[in-house]
Parts: C-alpha cells; sequence; structure tokens
C-alpha cells in the first residue's frame, strides 16, 4: 500500500524531466532508482522522463536499460504494476537527434501532463558536457518554465568554474540553477545542523578552545569500475573533496545561520570557505591503488590520484589553529563516511600511572553518515572491580533503533524533490564553490607526486606523518554497537 505523503513535500505541479547522461553510471546507479522511487511511491503528481545520452538507442532500449538499473541498483522491489507504470512515462532522444527533436519530445509529454507542468533539466554529465547541454537546452527553447540540475565537479579549477558560471548565466538566471552536491541530501549530512543547533549542550564546546582537531573521513571499496573516462581527468581531490567534504566541513564549522532559508545557510556556508586557508600542497597526500593503471581506459601512465588526505585549516574566531583532516579513496579497505571531533584532554592526569587514561585516544563525538545515521561519544569510565582501572567507553545512537528508517528518503531523491519544489537550501552556491576553487589554486598547481598504496589499505603510509601527533580514527578500535534488533 502507498504511504500517505505529507503536503508540501513534493512539487506542486507535474514534472517534464530532461535527463541528460540518462545511460551514465550516476543516473543507472542513483538518479533512474530516484525518480523510479518518487514517481511510484506519490511524491510528484505527474512526471514525464525524457532520457537524453550519446547512445544512438531507441526508447524501447531505453526502458532496457533503465528496467536493468532498478534491478542492479534500486533499494527497492519494482512492483510488475509500477514498473508498466513507470516505463509508459519514460521516452528517449539521442544527443545526435538535435534540439528540434528534443524540443518536440519535450512539447509531446507536457501535452500528456497538463500545461501547468514544470520543466527540470538533470545534467549528469562531466564538466566538459556541461556546457554544450546547456546550449542544446538553449537552442531547443526549453529554457522558459524550467530548473536545471548541475552536477560535480563544477568546472574543474577556479578559471574554468567562473567561465561556466558566465556561460550558464547567459542561458539560464541564477535563481532557476541547482549546484547538486548529494552529500548536503544525506539525511546525517542535515542531522549535523539539527545537532549543533537544536541543542545548547554541545554548542558552548564547539570551538578551539575544547576541539582539538577534526577529522572527515570517506575511505571507500569500490574501484573506478566503469567510470575511467570520468575518474582520470578528475581524480579523488575534485571528485571527492572539493565537493562533497567540503560542504560537509562547512555543516560542521559554519556560524549558527540567522534562519533556516537558503540564502542564510549560503552566507553562513561560504563564510568558511571564506576563511579557509589556502590549501598547501605539503599538507596533502596523493595516492593511487596498485592495478589502477590497469584498469580500462585508464592510461598506463596515470598521474591521476585515487586517493587524498589533507590538512586544511579554518582561519577564524572559532577554529583559528585547529586543524581538519580529510581523507577518501577508491579501493582501501573499509567503506565508510564520518565525522569525527576529537576534544582536548584534561590538564593534568590525578589517575595513576598505568590506569588507562588517555591510552585509547582522546574523548571524541563521532558521526557516521549512513544512510541510517549513527552517533556517537567516547568518554572514559572506570572499569567495574578493583583499583581505579579506566576504559574507552561510549554513548551511541542509532536511527535504526528509532523505527524511522524507512522514511529516510535516499540522497539524491531528497533533493531532486528540493528542485522540483525550488527549494535552494540544500544546494550550493556559485560564490561558494568559486572560492572553494580559488583555495585549492596551489594544490592544482603543484600537486604532490602519487604515492601507490596496495588495494585494500588505508592509503599510502605518510598519511601517519600527516596526522601525527594524532592518529585516524579508523580503522575503529572498538566497532559501532550492533543496532537494537527490536528497534524495528
Ligand atoms: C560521487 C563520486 O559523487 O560520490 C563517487 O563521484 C563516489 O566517486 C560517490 O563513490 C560516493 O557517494 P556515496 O553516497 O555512495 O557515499
Amino acid at each position: 500500500m502507498k504511504k500517505k505523503i505529507p503536503p508540501g513535500v513534493g512539487p506542486k505541479f507535474p514534472q517534464v524531466v530532461v535527463l541528460v547522461g540518462a545511460t551514465g553510471d550516476l543516473s543507472r546507479r542513483k538518479l533512474l532508482p530516484g525518480l523510479f522511487h518518487l514517481c511510484s511511491a506519490g511524491f510528484i503528481p505527474a512526471c514525464r522522463i525524457i532520457g537524453v545520452s550519446l547512445d544512438d538507442i531507441d526508447v524501447e532500449a531505453f526502458r532496457r536499460i533503465v528496467r536493468g538499473a532498478l534491478d542492479e541498483f534500486g533499494q527497492r522491489e519494482v512492483a510488475d504494476d509500477a514498473w508498466r507504470a513507470f516505463s509508459g512515462i519514460l521516452d528517449y532522444v539521442p544527443l545526435g537527434a538535435g534540439p528540434q527533436v528534443l524540443r518536440e519530445a519535450v512539447l509531446r509529454a507536457e501535452a500528456a501532463v497538463g500545461t501547468e507542468s514544470r520543466r527540470l533539466h538533470y545534467l549528469s554529465v562531466p564538466p566538459a558536457a556541461a556546457l554544450p547541454a546547456v546550449r542544446l537546452l538553449g537552442e531547443a527553447g526549453l529554457v522558459e518554465n524550467s530548473r536545471i540540475v548541475m552536477e560535480k565537479p563544477f568546472g574543474t579549477d577556479l578559471a574554468s568554474a567562473v567561465t561556466l558560471n558566465a556561460r550558464l548565466h547567459e542561458v539560464f538566471r541564477e535563481e532557476q540553477i541547482f549546484r547538486i552536491d548529494h552529500f548536503l541530501g544525506k539525511e546525517p549530512a542535515q542531522n549535523i545542523l539539527a545537532f549543533r543547533f537544536a541543542n545548547g549542550l554541545f554548542e558552548p564546546i564547539w570551538n578551539r578552545n575544547f576541539i582539538d582537531h577534526i577529522q572527515i573521513d570517506v575511505p571507500e571499496t569500490l574501484t573506478v569500475g566503469k567510470r575511467a573516462a570520468f575518474y582520470e581527468g578528475t581524480g579523488a581531490y575534485r571528485d571527492m573533496v572539493v565537493t562533497h567534504l567540503f560542504q560537509i566541513l562547512a555543516f560542521t564549522a559554519m556560524e549558527p545561520p540567522t534562519s533556516l532559508d537558503p540564502k542564510s545557510i549560503g552566507e553562513e556556508k561560504f563564510k568558511v570557505f571564506r576563511s579557509m586557508l589556502p590549501i598547501k600542497p605539503e599538507d596533502v597526500v596523493r595516492g593511487q591503488y596498485n592495478g589502477y593503471r590497469a584498469e580500462e581506459g585508464v592510461d598506463p601512465e596515470s598521474e591521476t590520484e585515487t586517493f587524498i588526505a589533507l590538512k586544511c585549516f579554518i582561519d577564524n574566531w572559532r577554529w583559528a589553529g585547529v586543524p581538519f583532516f580529510l581523507r577518501t579513496g577508491k579501493r582501501l579497505a573499509e567503506g565508510q563516511r564520518i565525522i569525527s571531533i576529537a576534544f582536548r584532554e584534561p590538564p593534568k592526569s590525578m589517575f595513576p600511572p598505568g590506569s588507562g587514561v588517555g591510552a585509547q585516544g582522546p574523548d571524541h563525538l563521532t558521526f557516521d553518515l549512513a544512510d541510517a545515521s549513527k552517533m556517537s561519544l567516547s568518554f572514559y569510565g572506570k572499569r567495574p572491580g578493583p583499583g581505579m582501572r579506566l576504559d574507552k567507553l561510549s554513548l551511541q545512537f542509532a536511527m535504526h533503533d528509532t523505527g524511522m528508517v524507512g522514511d529516510v528518503l535516499e540522497a539524491y531523491e531528497r533533493l531532486i524533490l528540493d528542485a522540483m519544489r525550488g527549494d535552494h537550501t540544500l544546494f550550493t552556491t556559485a560564490d561558494g564553490i568559486e572560492r572553494l576553487w580559488e583555495v585549492s589554486t596551489p594544490l592544482l598547481e603543484s600537486p604532490p607526486p602519487v604515492r601507490l598504496y596496495p588495494e585494500g589499505s588505508w592509503g599510502p603510509k605518510s598519511i601517519h606523518q600527516l596526522i601525527a601527533p594524532h592518529a585516524w580514527r579508523l580503522p575503529f578500535e572498538r566497532a559501532w554497537r550492533a543496532p537494537n534488533a527490536s528497534g524495528g
């Protein structure tokens, strides 16, 4: 049975989605399964989806690709009637067919859903293909009544991001543009804002006086798979850091916004980016997994990094002197997404030598950004029994235990709905992105050499020097507590 969708969650008007890059990796993994869920669960009043890509295929072949994507990557079961309905709203236009054919397909779709519909153009294409796609939409006369979602990375450096913004503005108005960063659509990312600003408990200690350092660590077990064409020219820094990790850093570090509207949040995030010191190449470790150069489509002498770890600073009143350590990479030992806040240790210890105090690192507040989020606060407590032996203990929260996990929308689903409703709150801004490219310039201009690392490891050895005298939280010394089985 369909769940009742609360009013205001979905768009008011029927939507015609033009999905450029419709047969690509992101589209198959996330966008098509996400659109399927949004349509079949009733979030969108009516919808038509026009796939566009370089592949010269017809609509039947596109339907087969979509079905394959739902079966392979969808998290939910595909019921026969839901699939029949969804396959009926799909259309396909090969890029080579030109603007006029695309326009006709959109007009047909609009005629089918009613004149009150809105257009959502989703550009799921690499940076170099973004402008040609924007031009195509302009030539097809599809700008009016539309919104456009641009995938990251937005440009590849400061100059290209500035040019892309300028060209984009020749066709679309700023309020039509949604620069997506799907990490901001993750439920636990928004929970950072709730946790920080809806509670009085931690705010007084959320600063340099109490926090020693912060880690944002997103190791992945995946290889580049079939994405070499995209990844070779992108690498881990542009793919993950200048995008997702810096956005998460902004949520963690920003001042309280005056309200939750897009302008106020955008302003506070921008202030964080403005206070960031330029990334120094000597504070960066670039790595590449053994075997990357043998992957299909990869240059045998590739210098593209599949791993990056770095130290950066936010030079403002709240954070001056507090290092932020960021790490992410492919083909690592574990897939995790954590933010770990390390608190300062007490100034003096009265506990006898050998009691164990401080032996397992400082107290930590840890956010796990998995879809079903988890949080943990670790501290030293007394081990029961005689004497005074201390152990690291923790308070843990798991969304699983609340019984609300079923309500979680996948990040792309949430953001597609927001774009359809015209809500910019969880999207990135042009000035914010340009500033991030600006702080990245020293690194992009003189990147340190890539160091090879074994598949299934935690990266090149020099990551330990980068963080010394601290240590990486991952791999965890103590595993998360298993979710409460009765919690539903
Ligand atoms: C994408 C990157 O934006 O994010 C991928 O292009 C990466 O390389 C992915 O694997 C990670 O996202 P998630 O939601 O799976 O953590």
